[in-house]
């Protein structure tokens, strides 16, 4: 299990506070932000984007890790999840998205005043995942 030192996590949850400002939530008026730290130690963000048909909207989870892939890092360490009621733990579409890139990678959230590290595999037991495609 690597989780991160606390303070490490604090900081990739500070990153992801700062971008939900960035947020397009104008139906939810529910900002959300995500950090992404990638192997390199490279810190990778994105928010959520909705949509006037709603179900079009996109998870801020999602943006980030795109918008890490089109950089070119796919070596993902740990996302950081925030939301201003602190309880941002992953939607279950984006734990899918996260457990893409690999089980180990450290999810960080608050969960009411508590800082929460999970690898993706506790938070998404028996995933559907590339390796059962063999
Ligand atoms: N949302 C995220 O960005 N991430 C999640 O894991 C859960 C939900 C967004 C989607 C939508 O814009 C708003 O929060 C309300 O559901």
């Amino acid at each position: 299990m690597s989780y991160l030192p606390d303070i490490e996590a604090q900081k990739l949850l500070e990153e992801a506070k700062k971008v939900s400002e960035n947020t397009y939530s104008p139906y939810s008026h529910f900002p959300v932000g995500a950090a992404v730290l990638t192997a390199d130690g490279t810190i990778v963000c994105g928010t959520n984007v909705e949509n006037a048909s709603y179900g079009l909207t996109i998870c801020a989870e999602r943006i980030a890790l795109g918008q890490a892939v089109s950089i070119g890092k796919t070596n993902i360490k740990a996302i950081a999840v925030y939301c201003k009621t602190n309880g941002s733990a992953p939607c279950g579409a984006c734990r899918q998205f996260i457990i893409e890139f690999g089980k180990e990678v450290v999810v960080i959230f608050m969960n009411g005043e508590e800082l929460v590290q999970r690898t993706i595999q506790e938070l998404l037991p028996y995933a559907f995942t590339k390796e059962a495609m063999g």
